[in-house]
């Protein structure tokens, strides 16, 4: 199991930290975004998603739609659970609706998405509100494919 702390003490830094994420994920991975209301999960996906080509303006919390999709070079799933009150209301998906096998998935409020996952390569993500102006984002995965990914986000932003 790899764990890193980064500081985002500023919305600069968010931005940079996920595009340097955005440049090390595959197909098939699934970001696990936890946290609680307003501590940065959107704001980071937006970042990663402009870094995988995405155009930043159309990724808006799918809170009512449960799921976005948006063109980039990897086709990316935009999955907000925060208003599902029962994880039965998942079954009227089927699981490639929800999960992007080819492309990268990423899930906020993902409780309800765990039953759903079996072996895929998952990078857990839990930001914290610091202050009004800086989160922190802990970073867990126990797959070695992410190791040049925590090896590139743990040098110094200066530095990258
Ligand atoms: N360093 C920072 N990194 C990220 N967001 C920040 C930072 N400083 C301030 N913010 C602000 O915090 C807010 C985070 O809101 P955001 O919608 O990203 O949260 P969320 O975790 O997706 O919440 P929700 O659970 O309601 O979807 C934004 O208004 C953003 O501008
Ligand atoms: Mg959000």
């Amino acid at each position: 199991m790899r764990k890193l702390i980064i500081e985002l003490n500023s919305l600069e830094i968010t931005d940079t930290v996920a595009r340097k994420m955005a440049a090390h994920l595959f197909p098939g991975v699934i970001l696990l975004l936890w946290g609680s209301m307003g501590a940065g999960k959107t704001t980071f996906a937006k970042s990663l998603c402009a870094g995988l080509g995405a155009n930043p303006e159309i990724v808006t919390s799918p809170t009512y739609t449960l799921v976005n999709m948006y063109p980039a070079h990897l086709s990316i799933f935009h999955v907000d659970l925060y208003r599902l009150t029962d994880p039965e209301q998942l079954d009227d998906f089927d699981r490639e609706d929800l999960i992007a096998e080819e492309g990268l998935t990423l899930v906020e409020w993902p409780e309800y998405i765990l039953n759903y996952l079996t072996d895929e390569t998952v990078l857990n993500l839990l930001f914290e509100t610091v202050s009004e102006n800086q989160r922190r984002l802990s970073l867990e995965s126990e797959y070695s494919e992410f190791d040049i990914l925590f090896d590139t986000l743990e040098q110094p932003i200066s530095s990258q």
